[in-house]
């Protein structure tokens, strides 16, 4: 790691930190935080850094939003811990109760609260196994779930996150996702556009000639791919993986944990292609940091008995105040956003930030594509016509030298993923520093 721009008290933490933490983090350059208000950070030698990667597409609200803080604080004071699984307490039941009105479904729901995105993944799995008693599933490859070990099974993001922990849960089948820049079934990007085969591929191939789709319990699905570049599917996809898993009974279960929330500017990605989904993971934005998860499925669907399923620290009334107050920001706004909806900032926003990525692009050849929804944009680099993942990561650390926070993500894309109450001044001043830093990083070459 270039330790060259690094401020005497980072430089102090990272040494501690690689003496004492675990090696298996994936730090791309030495920012050492120490506070950060709205779309802004400010490290321990004092540098300030306007943030587009929102820690890991979580922070909805921006950092320490005062009606968050305030939400976190009063019920810290009141009670801190209690545990659903064996008492009741209001809080979580009105995290579940908003969770149920939005829905993307129109049955009723019921709601299942974790601690993160993995354990969201894990308890869909479960309940999927337990309520249609089918043991076989399918997910994608370039898909991220998470890393414990049933998450970590439909996993299929980057090698190195599944290597040595062979055998995972039996029973997941991957299958290509449509990415219509590089479609692995070799189609030209219109063709993948306007007739996506990856649906009927897991007709044709894996239904065929693997094993019926009558044995599949569940599809685990991202509806934009998230660790595995930021790739929108093509117009029909969800569509028609909602009319497979009704033509053989198997339940689709949308992994929302990066896309939902607000990030895209509606509360769930999925509510772009108008799919209904049977269940519904999310974890990160859902309270701006405080560790909380949701698996949300039809009522139906989740008759599990007590004990079946359930944790210590899931729906800790202190993470349920900060969801509650995230909600009401992302559908409400504040004074920071003009009294807009968050939700609808961040479709604002977003459409700002593509139009001057776009406009980039035409200068910087090395961006090859621009994508994404709402504030879930990613740049993809190519030089020659091929994957520049050096030239990314270069971009990544130049612009954390000159005070941005950026996060690549798949192969060779950034992505840009801010507080979905980030101004438009902000937005602008970060994309002039990430312009600043490609610029630098070319020219290198
Ligand atoms: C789509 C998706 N699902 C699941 C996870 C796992 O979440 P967590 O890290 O909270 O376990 C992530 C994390 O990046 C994710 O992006």
């Amino acid at each position: 790691m270039n330790m060259g721009k690094v401020g005497p008290k980072a430089q102090e933490v990272i040494r501690r930190d690689e003496a004492a933490l675990s090696p298996s983090y994936t730090r791309g350059y030495p920012l050492v935080v120490d506070h950060g208000l709205g779309s802004e950070l400010w490290d321990v030698d004092g540098n300030r850094y306007i943030d587009f990667a929102a820690g890991i597409a979580v922070t909805a609200t921006g950092h320490c939003h005062p009606k968050v803080v305030k939400a976190i604080q009063d019920q810290a004071a009141k009670l801190i811990h209690i545990g659903g699984t064996d008492f009741y307490y209001d809080m979580q039941v009105r995290v579940a109760e908003k969770l149920d009105l939005i829905a993307p479904f129109k049955d009723d729901a019921r709601v299942f609260l974790t601690n993160s995105g993995a354990e969201s993944v894990e308890a869909a799995v479960k309940l999927a196994r337990w309520t249609t008693e089918r043991l076989r599933f399918i997910a994608f490859h370039g898909g991220f779930h998470g890393r414990t070990m049933g998450a970590l099974a439909f996993t299929a993001s980057k090698a190195v996150q599944r290597a040595g922990f062979f055998p995972y849960m039996p029973g997941v089948t991957h299958v290509p996702y449509p990415n219509p820049k590089a479609c692995m079934h070799g189609r030209r990007e219109a063709d993948c556009l306007d007739n996506c085969y990856c649906v009927q591929y897991i007709e044709d191939v894996i239904f065929s000639r693997m094993f019926p789709g009558e044995e599949v319990a569940a599809i685990l699905v991202e509806p934009i791919q998230g660790e595995g570049g930021y790739i929108v599917p093509p117009p029909d996809f969800l569509k028609d993986l909602r009319a497979l898993c009704d033509k053989y009974g198997i339940l689709l279960i949308i992994d929302e944990v990066q896309s939902g929330m607000g990030r895209t500017g509606k509360w769930f990605a999925i509510e772009h292609w108008g799919v209904e989904p049977d269940m519904v993971c999310v974890a990160k934005g859902i309270a701006s940091g405080m560790p909380l998860g949701a698996l949300i499925a039809r009522k139906q669907l989740m008759d599990w008995p007590p004990g079946a399923h359930a944790n210590t620290f899931g729906g800790n009334p202190v993470a349920c105040a900060a969801a509650l107050a995230t909600m009401e920001l992302l559908e409400e706004g504040d004074a920071v956003t003009g009294g807009k909806p968050y939700m609808q900032n961040a479709a604002e926003i977003g459409e700002f930030m593509t139009d001057a990525l776009v406009e980039l692009q035409s200068r910087h050849p090395s961006i090859s594509d621009v994508r994404g929804m709402g504030l879930m944009l990613g740049a993809e680099f190519r030089v020659d016509g091929k994957l520049a993942p050096a030239l990314r990561n270069r971009v990544a650390e130049i612009g954390f030298e000159k005070g941005l926070v950026l996060l690549p993500a798949g192969p060779a894309t950034m992505r840009f993923a801010p507080p979905l109450n980030i101004s438009q001044k902000l937005a602008e001043e970060g994309l002039h520093l990430f312009e600043a830093a490609l610029t630098e990083a070319e020219n290198e070459r």
